[in-house]
């Protein structure tokens, strides 16, 4: 983290609001007394949907950057981040996406993420694989195939647990917000994008990171 520390706050001596501190003490509670990481992040999800609910948090988030444009971009978007832990190592990111926009089918690799929706409308959808492999091994070809699909809207928490298929697509008239926790920042884990046009698979390690303060 040594190399982050100086661009990325890690402590609340930068401009934080204090739904955003009350959140971080509240996510580092948990890391120290939930080692059942399926309990943690559900549980963090919980205290996720009150940040979303925050009036300050939602005024903060009007006047997110949209530049530069991959802050918006299709397919692999760039992230705000505003908050890595120095102990536990989560990140809290920010994430602006166009209407009609579409992430690419992807996976996190061995993290948690929580995928808050702060503003408008979008459908979230998880992904099967159908060939017979496995979440992790990191194949180069791969089939796989949409099981569900979830419209959702402001103050929606989508858990996603390590490995699991998805993407998010935009409604066509909708800008969509959201605040992301992510286990680890982005960058230092490995993760799955899938083509179903070729049914290819390429292995990258996630979103560029743009520091930004929340508050
Ligand atoms: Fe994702």
């Amino acid at each position: 983290m040594s190399e982050t520390a100086t661009q990325i706050p890690t402590d609340d001596t930068q401009p934080m609001l204090p739904a955003v501190k009350r959140f971080i003490s509240q996510l580092r509670d948990l890391h120290a007394n939930q080692p059942d990481e399926s309990v943690r992040w559900s549980e963090a999800a919980e205290r996720l949907q009150e940040l979303l609910a925050d009036p300050e948090v939602k005024a903060h988030a009007r006047n997110w950057p949209t530049s530069p444009a991959k802050l918006g971009l299709e397919g692999k978007h760039a992230n705000l981040i505003f908050y890595q832990d120095p102990d536990y190592g989560f990140v809290i990111n920010g994430l602006i996406k166009k209407p009609a926009a579409k992430t690419t089918i992807h996976d996190h690799g061995k993290s948690w993420t929580l995928y808050g929706v702060l503003d408008g409308t979008e459908s979230v959808l998880r992904f099967r694989r159908t060939d017979g492999g496995s979440p992790g091994d990191l194949p180069k070809r791969a089939e796989v195939e949409a099981t569900e699909t979830v419209h959702v809207g402001e103050g929606h928490v989508d858990c996603i647990a390590p490995w699991e298929i998805h993407a998010e697509y935009n409604d066509d008239n909708a800008t969509s917000t959201a605040v992301i926790v992510r286990s680890q920042k982005s960058g230092t884990f490995i993760q799955n994008i899938f083509y179903q046009k070729d049914n290819s698979v390429e292995q990258y390690h996630g979103p560029e990171q743009i520091p930004y303060n929340f508050g």
